[in-house]
């Protein structure tokens, strides 16, 4: 194991006894047993049906006695996993029927996570939509929103009245900008690039908001949780002082942050898109901006790395699906010759911690503290390519640069706490085991815990798991 900040004791108790400090995972992307107990299709199982997809997974559903356990090595005190909407209502529309045996697998999940004293932390939607939604009426991207928004949030309902008693910590969304890109290239529905990008990000947030006052209305005062939603955005830094980079590097803020985090923070538009897009982007009546705006009782951010912006930008009306995901800005990942970071899943560039100190100062002063909203962290981590090729099993479980990665990311994140005053309440790594990489399947491994999909799921911890374990024992009071 790699020397860590848990050797420095300038960060002993730096951290409050109350910081949630756990990992994460999605149902999709762990669970298996596509076809248990009465579990329905969701999206992916037809889209990925021809590839590598979660029809096994890595088996969670049967085995999540032992995620459980890993956990608890890990001296995890919370744990961030999602609910398969079409497990627990197959066909998923607020009519049809509810499956009794798919709640009953998370009344086990949430009661063993209690028993062992960790806090279970719900996302309702990791993109796994019903598929009869889909064929119904084009699941978000319907043309009649007050489908998809009823579908939701009486699915939402169900899960505050089952689960309310025990689960405090409620995540509405997970990316609805990523969910929204994917859906644009990865799935095989018609795509219109104009209109649906849009139409389906607005109705993720709407869906969002109402399942948010519903909880709000009904069950908050009693139920005493909290809800928010969680978006994605990595840092980009202005190659140079030029103003065409600082104003691409903003750009690409405005755009992946901005997008939904203005509107669902803030309550209004982002200005940069609504400039560009004109009628294109979809506007809230009023009613609607009186759910939408402050919808969050905590932000929930996904980062992972950090680019450089160069001068250029494209246009979001005409743009490929994929640039979105960068804010329509052209990067790139070297500097005077030098790489930035190291290169991880599709070559991206991870080990930035700068920039994920950038991030979380940046975030705390335009949407936290305007808010008195607190930060959560809910995912960051580190892939590797391949990393189940490598020759031993030795060898994959000696994962420096992952232990690197961690070290440096939780040392600026504790610092950004102390010396800066970031409101950050809580911090998951992604992810708690190798698993389903979406449509890039199981090569791109995230895993602090190594999975042998070929010899009954087998679990191993990585090093990094330690090292992450290491700086929690060692930087939360007690
Ligand atoms: C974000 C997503 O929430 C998760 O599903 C994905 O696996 C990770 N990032 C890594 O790309």
């Amino acid at each position: 194991m790699i020397e860590t900040i848990a050797s420095d004791p300038s960060f002993a108790g730096a951290l409050s006894k109350d910081f949630s400090y756990g990992f994460a995972s999605a149902s999709y992307q762990i669970e298996g047993g596509y076809q248990d107990d009465g579990r329905g299709p969701s999206i992916w199982d037809e889209h990925l049906k021809d590839q590598e997809n979660g029809n096994e997974a890595v088996d969670s559903y049967h085995l999540f006695r032992e995620d459980i356990k890993l956990l608890k090595l890990y001296g995890a005190n919370s744990y961030r996993f999602s609910i398969s909407w079409s497990r627990v209502k197959p066909l998923g529309g607020k009519d049809d029927p509810v499956n009794e045996p798919g709640l009953a697998y998370y009344d086990q999940l949430i009661d063993a996570l209690l028993a062992e004293g960790i806090t279970p932390w719900v996302t309702l939607y990791h993109w796994d939509l019903p598929l009869e939604l889909e064929k119904r009426y084009g699941g978000w991207q319907t043309d009649d929103k007050s489908q998809i928004i009823d579908d939701f949030v009486s699915y939402a309902g169900l899960l505050f009245e089952r689960y309310g008693d025990r689960v405090k910590n409620w995540i509405t969304l997970n990316e609805p900008h990523i969910f929204t890109m994917l859906s644009s290239f990865g799935l095989k529905q018609p795509w219109n690039r104009e209109t649906d990008t849009w139409k389906t990000g607005h109705h993720q947030l709407l869906a969002h908001a109402y399942a948010v006052e519903l909880y709000r209305q009904k069950y908050q005062s009693s139920q005493g949780g909290k809800i928010g939603i969680t978006l994605n955005c990595d840092w980009c830094e202005p190659i140079d002082d030029s103003p065409e980079a600082k104003a691409c590097a903003q750009r690409m803020l405005d755009a992946v942050l901005g997008w939904v985090g203005r509107s669902s923070i803030h309550g209004h538009l982002n200005q940069t898109l609504k400039e560009e897009l004109g009628d294109l982007l979809p506007d809230f009546t009023d009613e609607e901006w009186k759910v939408v705006k402050g919808s969050s009782d905590f932000l929930g951010w996904n980062h992972y790395g950090t680019s450089y912006a160069t001068g250029k930008k494209f246009p979001f009306k005409d743009a490929d699906p994929r640039q979105f995901i960068f804010g329509c800005v052209e990067r790139t990942f070297e500097k005077d010759g030098q790489q930035i970071g190291i290169k991880g899943h599709n070559g991206h560039p991870y080990i930035v911690p700068w920039g994920f100190r950038k991030f979380m100062r940046y975030l705390n002063e335009r949407y936290a503290k305007p808010c008195n909203v607190p930060i959560v962290i809910t995912e960051n981590g580190f892939p590797v390519e391949n990393e189940g090729d490598l020759p031993t099993l030795d060898d994959i479980l000696e994962d420096t640069n992952r232990q690197v990665y961690f070290n440096s990311y939780l040392k600026e994140m504790i610092e950004a706490i102390r010396d800066d005053g970031v409101n950050l309440t809580g911090y998951f790594g992604w992810s708690l085991l190798d698993n389903l990489e979406w449509i890039f399947g199981y090569k791109p491994r995230f895993g602090v815990t190594h999975v042998d999909r070929e010899n009954g799921f087998k679990r191993t911890p990585k090093q990094s798991a330690f090292v992450i374990k290491s700086i929690f024992d060692h930087a939360i009071a007690n």
